[in-house]
């Protein structure tokens, strides 16, 4: 099969971008797109142009790297599923496929259809870790923990961190990732003694970050790779508004708290 590319190129943040058009050469439908995308970036090497820029590592759904909206779908056509995990056989020989980096202020594109999720990562860092001794993995497979609570836990552990869902967002939110970033760790016994600092503080980064607000359209859920649902939005928000009731922890005095 050959397909007809509609690609997003910019040479950097500051210079404005456009869209440039490609054919394929010849292609095997069981590509993966990312595939198709080598050939393509072997073809043009070769008459000496330059490559088009993407993001890719695992190449199998696990690293939420790869980041590719293809015919205005985040991840591509298909449900539940990265762009890495999107093959040629999904589209029709002689298709026009449209190409574009994932969108967002918070994620401002670096080159062509690499765009810079680092805001993802400052979100994780501010209160996505458990900083207690949690001991070797036979003393926290000691810990019970009621299925369903495990069940759920892992649910949300499923998250790659891809941004899908705030490229999806017509306000750029990214509560998906955040619910399920601060949910995952809340509902394990781990991670309760940081539980109300944990989802104040990665709350206050993804705002500060320029993320916008959910108004629960399901966009997000619908585009996810891991199939994230919404109900994790729900529960945030409980554990965010039990938090901020509870208030600031005292503070230590010298005669004892306060
Ligand atoms: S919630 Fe889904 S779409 Fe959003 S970052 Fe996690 S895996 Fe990607
Ligand atoms: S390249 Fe790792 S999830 Fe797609």
């Amino acid at each position: 099969m050959k397909v007809r590319l509609k690609i997003w190129r910019q040479k950097n943040g500051t210079s404005p971008g456009r869209f440039a058009t490609y054919a394929t050469p010849e292609l095997n439908a069981n590509m993966s797109f990312l595939e198709m995308l080598d050939v393509v970036n072997e073809d043009l090497a070769n008459r000496g142009e330059e490559p088009i820029a993407f993001d890719h590592d695992c190449r199998e759904g696990i690293c939420g790297t790869c980041s590719l909206v293809i015919n205005g779908r985040p991840h591509g056509p298909r449900k539940g599923v990265a762009t890495c995990q999107t093959y040629m056989r999904s589209f029709r020989d002689g298709d026009e496929i449209v190409v574009e980096p994932f969108r967002a202020r918070a994620f401002p594109i670096i080159k062509d259809l690499v765009s810079d999720r680092k805001a993802f990562d400052r979100i994780q860092q501010a209160g996505g870790f458990i900083s207690v001794r949690t001991g070797s993995a036979p003393d926290a497979n000691a810990i019970p923990v009621p299925k369903e609570i495990a069940d759920l836990a892992m649910d949300a552990a499923q998250c790659i961190g891809c941004g899908a869902c705030v490229a999806a967002c017509k306000n750029a939110s990214a509560m998906l990732f955040v619910a399920a970033k601060v949910s995952h760790l809340n509902l394990l016994p781990q991670g309760q003694p940081e539980k109300d600092r944990r989802v104040k503080a990665m709350v206050a980064q993804m705002d500060a970050e320029g993320f916008g607000s959910c108004t629960v359209t399901g966009s997000c859920e619908a585009v996810c790779p891991k199939s994230i649902s919404l109900d994790f939005i729900s529960k945030m928000n409980r554990d965010y508004a039990a938090a901020l009731l509870k208030g600031d922890p005292k503070k230590p005095t010298a005669g004892g708290t306060s």
